[in-house]
């Protein structure tokens, strides 16, 4: 019988946390408080304190998250801001909400990030901000961007959706710019049991304002001082993602253990693997490699019972909804190069030794009757 391997598996998770998350959700229906609160500010405190960050503001999802941060720095229509075409679409939406235009820079292909040294080539009078996204969980090199930003006097606000917990030189991703956004998407290595998400900020300006923008752009029940929306966080999520948060260090240390076996297991494979460097502490929210007829591969382990996942495999700039940019192909070709080679293998906290051997065993296999065939 073939064994089947997921991508990754949430019940496996339920079934480790069942009692705990079972405890808070009756809390919360039990105490009818279903808006902000207590559940909360709990979490907000907590989460904050994981980042290492001085504020946590929970908001509805990780889109929202981006949409608030960029609201909150004062980006409007006409505004530019600088990202990644190497992210899902949430990153230049909430860009693209604002009334705002995305501006892409190609990425370096070991780290699947934005390369720090094509920034400086595309800031013009209208740029705003920068909006570096921790791919994979994989932090950008963000001291050569934020050294741009203070010189030319621009926002950066890191898309940590992907990364809780991540490290960048020692310092927590979430800390790292003028504000971060998390989502807690389900499959995320913290992740709700729907949709919700966080900004993350050092600066108390920049949270109060986030804060205000998240509610109505209310300052007491019926008071507004400026119009908003609803980009709330639901109670019963944040009770949620509070009774999962003390599990978050020890899943992202068995991702990081995960991520190192695959790495000398596949070591001689002929596929580009993660780079695993002391300085970028991932959290390997996926764990991708790079290989040619990307696929074929994908569809033979398949067939042996192996699911994967492709992140991305469309760059934003030759997305169909971002024709109006009249970026072509071509304009991006480490984007363009990764977007049809990267494979993300099975990764989750759960899996065992013996699954994450029989992933690499299979693999080698498809590979090497590839070579074979050549
Ligand atoms: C890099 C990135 N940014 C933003 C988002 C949006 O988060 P959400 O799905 O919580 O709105 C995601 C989620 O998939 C993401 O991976």
């Amino acid at each position: 019988m073939v064994e089947k391997i997921p991508l990754l598996d949430l019940r496996a998770e339920y079934a480790e946390i069942k009692e705990s998350v079972d405890a808070s959700i009756r809390r919360v229906v039990e105490s009818a408080r279903f808006i902000l609160g207590d559940e909360v500010t709990n979490f907000e405190k907590d989460f904050a304190a994981f980042c290492r960050a001085e504020h946590a503001i929970g908001v509805g999802s990780g889109t929202d998250a981006l949409y608030v941060a960029l609201k909150t720095c004062g980006v409007e229509a006409g505004d530019e801001v600088i990202t990644t075409p190497m992210t899902f679409i949430a990153t230049s939406e909430a860009i693209s909400l604002c009334g705002a235009k995305p501006v892409f820079v190609d990425i370096d292909p070991k780290t699947h990030n934005l390369d720090p040294n094509l920034i400086e080539a595309v800031i013009t009078p209208k740029t705003k901000v920068i909006l570096p996204v921790h791919i994979h969980g994989y932090p950008v090199d963000m001291d050569p961007i934020l050294a741009i930003a203070r010189r030319f006097n621009l926002y950066v606000i890191e898309d940590a959706a992907q990364a809780q917990g991540a490290e960048y030189k020692g310092r927590r991703v979430g800390t790292l710019a003028d504000m971060a956004c998390f989502s807690f998407y389900p499959g995320k290595n913290l992740g709700a049991y729907g949709d919700a998400g966080a900004i993350t900020t050092n600066n108390a300006e920049l949270a109060k304002k986030a804060r205000l923008l998240r509610d109505h752009g209310r300052t007491s029940k019926y008071e507004h001082q400026v119009v908003s929306f609803n980009w709330r966080i639901d109670a019963l999520q944040a009770a949620i993602l509070h009774a999962k948060l003390p599990y978050l260090e020890g899943w992202n240390r068995r991702r990081h253990e995960i991520a190192l076996t695959y790495n000398k297991l596949l070591k001689n494979s002929g596929a580009q693997l993660p780079v695993i460097d002391e300085d970028f502490g991932s959290v390997w929210h996926h764990y991708a490699i790079n290989i040619p007829k990307r696929d074929d591969v994908q569809k033979k382990l398949k067939e042996k019972g192996i699911e994967t996942g492709i992140h991305y495999p469309i760059p934003l700039h030759v997305q169909p909804a971002y024709q109006f940019l009249e970026y072509e192909a071509g304009d991006f070709p480490m984007s363009e190069t990764v977007a049809e080679t990267t494979l993300s293998l099975p990764m989750y906290p759960a899996m065992t030794e013996a699954q994450v051997q029989h992933v690499a065993e299979i693999l080698l296999g498809v590979l090497s009757e590839r070579a074979s065939d050549e």
